[in-house]
């Protein structure tokens, strides 16, 4: 996790009776991961976060596969997915297997209820747009090209402007991974500080910046995802009541623009993309950045064959030094098994360049992935075939 921080006020000892003014007690709560040896922080609620009224399951999230196995390799549109009301509820799924799903949304509205994922940590890359997010940690400012990193068990909320009737208040790629997300171990040195060859450091972590106490008691809603599905839990009293946390557990950003590249003077591989890891899969950043100078230098990735895991990258703008025919929001799949490498002409084209502005996201996961079949209609049935000279 990123480091030790704090916000509001703690009592001087963890673990002891820290006294309201007017009488009574906080109340402590310990949140984290990895039972009681993972990050954690200690929170301080106003009332129990215990009180619950009611609780019912809403539904399951049946992921529908499609139905055609061939293994081939593909590209989805995803700006045609529709505006649709929530941030969290409404998310369309693209791929997914046991240690994430990957979804993309373009919600028009902040939710009225609040959001805890129970089963999962989410990385939530801004595409388009801006907004806070809201939590028991405190706000959060986004703006696009950020990763919101939220771990999971933190209640929250997207606090999204209003948008024109009809259109998007943003666009989000949301990365759900059943494992902890967090940076890439070898990045730190063993005091658990990030190293300097690390392409960002621990000023580019933003934490939540302002702790604001909701004191208000009456009926809120908090939808949980646990077990494969949704449950509406019911609150007598408002969830980020928090006056003060502190530890090493809390959501945070990363702007994509201040990934540092790491370039050479011949093409190197994907691992000095590498962002986060999870278990199961791993995402990493395109970001703009001096090509490779060498004077004989292919900028362009070689043909690979990664055998061993599928190739997921989201475009988050419209270049893409060794691909054509992909747009902003364009998702290509490139599964294992299957040899991918540079569009035809590519190679050529990049032969002395000096710069690319390509900006993207990539995840790599080392389980199949599965094609969802909300995404079909999105798909370019020609990309297969695009690599072909007639
Ligand atoms: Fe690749």
């Amino acid at each position: 996790m990123p480091f030790y921080h704090r916000l509001g006020n703690l009592p001087r000892k963890r673990h002891t009776a820290f006294q309201r003014e007017g009488g009574g007690l906080y109340h402590e709560h310990l949140m984290g991961n990895l039972g009681f040896s993972g990050p954690a922080s200690l929170l301080y609620h106003l009332r129990r976060p215990t009180a619950v009224i009611s609780a019912r399951h809403m539904a399951q999230a049946v992921i529908e596969e499609d139905p055609d196995p061939a293994l081939r390799l593909r590209h989805f549109q995803l700006m045609a997915v529709r505006p649709a009301e929530s941030p969290t509820l409404d998310r369309t799924p693209v791929l997914f297997n046991a240690d994430c799903t990957i979804s993309f949304v373009a919600p028009r509205a902040t939710d009225p209820f609040f959001y805890r994922n129970g089963q999962g940590d989410e990385i939530v890359y801004v595409a388009e747009g801006q907004g806070v997010l809201e939590s028991e940690f405190g706000e959060l400012p986004f703006t696009s090209g950020d990763y919101v990193v939220v771990p999971r068990g933190i209640v929250h909320r997207y606090r999204l402007p209003g948008p024109a009737p009809g259109e998007a208040a943003c666009r989000l790629l949301v990365v759900e991974g059943a494992g902890h997300v967090r940076p890439p171990k070898r990045y730190y040195n063993e005091f658990g500080q990030l190293e300097k060859h690390s392409p960002y450091c621990e000023r580019d972590l933003r934490p939540p910046e302002k702790l604001v106490t909701h004191d208000k008691e009456g009926e809120f809603r908090v939808v949980v995802k646990q077990r494969g599905g949704y449950h509406d839990v019911l609150l007598d009293h408002h969830p980020l009541d928090v006056v003060g946390w502190d530890g090493f557990y809390y959501p945070f950003a990363l702007s994509i623009h201040d990934f540092e590249p790491i370039t050479g003077s011949l093409h190197q591989p994907p691992p000095v993309h590498q962002t986060f890891q999870s278990d199961g899969f791993v995402l990493c950043s395109f970001v703009p950045r001096m090509l490779d100078y060498h004077p004989q230098a292919i900028p362009v990735p070689y043909n690979h064959s990664n055998v061993d895991s599928d190739e997921v990258i989201f475009y988050a703008n419209d270049q893409f030094t060794s691909r054509k025919g992909i747009a902003f929001g364009s998702l290509t799949l490139h599964p294992g098994g299957l040899p991918h490498g540079p569009h035809p002409g590519r190679v050529e084209e990049s032969l002395g360049k000096k710069r690319t502005e390509e900006l993207a996201v990539m995840v790599d996961t080392f389980r199949p992935l599965k094609v969802a079949a909300s995404v079909l209609t999105m798909e370019d049935p020609e990309y297969v075939r695009s690599w072909l000279t007639s």
